[in-house]
């Protein structure tokens, strides 16, 4: 297979980059011999409160899988994002926040910040939250949602953000699952013009008779619309707030200790709770920001991701603040009120790195130049690429349209599990191949295997697998280390298994294929299959179905469900309508199918399993080669399948 282009590194950027291709090379080679020697040189990056001795423990036999670093040193992670910069640059901005209307912005300082997550870390207290208790943030993307995060780090609570997109029985399963005791929300959020009801959703949400341990929710006044009260429960903001006092003190966390958990989709079951602990997720988001954005002091950083998944944790908030870094925040959508939104913003806050989702630079591509139209974006000196592969025609567009052939762009590979970015070129250092997330960041060790697990050397395909662990890798399933060990390190011993596949070409380059497990990648998102099928099994007229992805040009990957009605029910246009506004309401908006196909019966093994693979063939339109399917019990209802293709959408 040919690579297409390659860029060559721009001397003048490798020249005054914190690693160029000889740097990269050394630290990397010193990162894999001496893990030990390298993090704790480099686990220096944060102030400890007790320095650590030790720096990893570590095991993946998944007959006891223990990871810790730095396991005897304390810290606290709020402190590390504010504090020590007080000193030096406490009027520096921390946060420029856009607003979903174009005229509202505003910039908040670190000693602004500082303040207002002491006054909120207090306000918490008062309402009865210590160190070790679970908090449950439903946010809007606004300043206060970083400061309730940053609050619950500084005196030992751990957040579960949950995306401000899910529905209140999704919420509500996030709640259960985590005891949490206390929400944080706000009275609506603003996106794209439109109000989301957050404070109606959680409502909602804590009618669930299992939810038990929710003692108080916490509302943040956004847009000052009706909300119900309930005055036992509910209080505001702001007036908790104006009483606390804006000193409190950090509380002295040991590395080791949860700072968060996030719940992300696995091929079965119900969401996960990932958890996240504090010294080791630090040192590794800290410092994967400064290397792969090359960041300097001073400059203006974009991440576009929503607080709400992984990347908003890593590097909208907890990496560029541990560096003391400048760190934009955008309430509304990349394309509204146009298309040309986002390189407005650019222009506006002088932005030098961007670092956005193949999505949505595939849907601005669609749109021609209308998204640069008046811009000229020559603040930009860096783009950056993650949560999906992005195909090499979005790469082209990206590079020469957003950043006029002038910006390397860091395509970064990486997991809601893995904490921080695992594969990616370093912008002094690699040259890039568009499509290709390139090279590992230091200290971590890919590799392939068959699926037997045998490590497969040289130019090849195959399950990506990580040998080694990473300061910022998860450390268990919130409530259910097994579950973390049959997920990550029963397939391949000794391993952790990504669930991503990928292939190496001859320069060692990783090209990552996606997933090979029923996990979908929906412009960006993780969505089990598994449970978007739960939630359409539970509307009464679905006997049953079966969901798969399909190639689809924006997103990325489009939701096909294929669906058995119970005996008696006719299939109709209004039917399909219904179970389309089923999911959304049972998951959220991102799980709404995008292809419905009525299916009278689904290809199953003789032992009743649903041959995926098959079904998949035919959303793609892939009919001509279906593989074997003399396993099948009825091959009939395949070639029904395909027949009535035509009656999909
Ligand atoms: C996919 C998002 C190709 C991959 C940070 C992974 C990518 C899943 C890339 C994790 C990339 C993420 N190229 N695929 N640069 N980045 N992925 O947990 O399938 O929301 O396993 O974390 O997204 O999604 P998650």
């Amino acid at each position: 297979m040919s690579d297409n282009n390659s860029y060559p590194v721009r001397a003048d950027i490798a020249q005054q980059a914190w690693a160029d291709e000889t740097t990269y090379r050394e630290m990397y080679q010193q990162s894999v011999v001496n893990p030990e020697g390298f993090w704790r040189e480099h686990g220096q990056r944060v102030d400890w409160i007790k320095p650590f001795t030790r720096v990893k423990d570590v095991s993946f036999d998944y007959h006891r899988v223990e990871i810790s670093w730095f396991k005897d040193g304390t810290l606290n992670v709020a402190a590390n994002c504010l504090d020590r910069h007080l000193d030096t640059r406490g009027d520096q901005t921390a946060i420029i926040w856009e607003g979903d209307d174009p005229a509202d912005d505003k910039q908040v300082s670190y000693r602004e910040l500082h303040e207002q997550v002491c006054r909120f870390a207090n306000a918490l207290k008062s309402q009865g939250i210590r160190k070790g208790d679970v908090v449950t943030i439903y946010m809007p993307m606004v300043v206060e949602a970083a400061v309730a995060m940053l609050a619950c780090a500084r005196i030992g609570a751990i957040h579960s953000v949950v995306f401000g997109g899910f529905s209140p029985d999704a919420i509500a399963g996030r709640i259960i699952d985590c005891n949490s005791k206390l929400v944080i929300t706000a009275d609506e959020g603003v996106r794209g013009g439109r109000r989301v009801a957050l404070k109606k959703n959680v409502d909602e949400a804590l009618t669930n008779p299992a939810v038990k341990t929710v003692e108080k929710v916490i509302v943040f006044q956004r847009t000052g619309g009706d909300v119900e009260w309930h005055s036992h429960r509910d209080v505001w903001w702001h007036e908790l707030t104006q009483l606390a006092s804006p000193h409190c003190p950090a509380e002295e966390m040991n590395a080791e200790d949860p700072l968060f958990i996030l719940y992300t989709s696995g091929s079965t079951g119900t969401p996960k709770g990932v958890v996240h602990t504090s010294g080791g997720y630090l040192v590794y988001a800290s410092m994967t920001h400064q290397y792969v954005f090359d960041y300097k002091d001073g400059d203006v950083y974009w991440c576009t991701a929503d607080v709400g998944w992984i990347t908003g944790h890593t590097y909208l908030i907890y990496g560029p603040l541990a560096n003391g870094g400048t760190t934009l925040m955008c309430e509304g959508l990349p394309n509204w009120p146009d298309s040309s939104r986002m390189s407005q913003i650019v222009d506006k806050h002088q932005v030098n790195i961007l670092y956005t989702a193949p999505t949505a630079i595939r849907a601005l591509m669609a749109e021609g130049n209308a998204p640069i139209a008046g811009t000229n974006r020559s603040s930009l000196k860096l783009l950056g690429s993650v949560g999906e592969p992005i195909n090499p025609e979005a790469w082209e567009w990206y590079y020469k349209t957003i950043g006029d052939e002038r910006c390397p762009i860091v395509d970064t590979w990486w997991q809601t599990e893995t904490g921080g970015i695992m594969i990616t070129p370093l912008p002094g250092a690699t040259a890039l191949k568009p499509g290709s997330a390139t090279r590992p960041f230091f200290g971590v060790l890919p590799a392939l295997v068959d699926n037997m697990g045998n490590i497969i050397e040289g130019a090849t395909e195959g399950n990506l697998v990580i040998l080694d662990s990473w300061p910022g890798q998860s450390r268990t399933v919130y409530g259910d280390h097994e579950r973390f060990v049959q997920t990550y390190f029963t397939t391949f011993k000794g391993m952790y298994t990504t669930g991503d596949g990928a292939r190496r070409d001859e320069d060692g380059y990783y090209w990552i294929t996606g997933r090979v497990d029923d996990v979908l990648n929906v412009s960006g998102h993780r969505m089990g299959t598994a449970e978007i099928e739960s939630a359409m099994v539970a509307h009464e007229h679905v006997a049953e179905a079966a969901v798969v992805g399909y190639p689809h040009d924006i997103k990325g990957q489009g939701i096909y469900v294929y669906v058995t009605l119970n005996a008696g029910i006719d299939d109709s246009e209004e039917l399909k309508k219904e179970l389309r506004q089923w999911v959304r309401r049972e998951i959220g908006p991102i799980a709404t199918p995008d292809i419905i196909q009525w299916a009278p019966g689904l290809p199953k093994t003789r032992s009743g399993k649903i041959m995926r693979r098959i079904l998949r063939k035919i959303a793609a339109d892939e009919c001509e080669n279906l593989g074997d399917t003399s396993t099948l019990a009825d091959p009939s209802v395949v070639d029904n399948l395909i027949a009535d293709r035509a009656n999909r959408r």
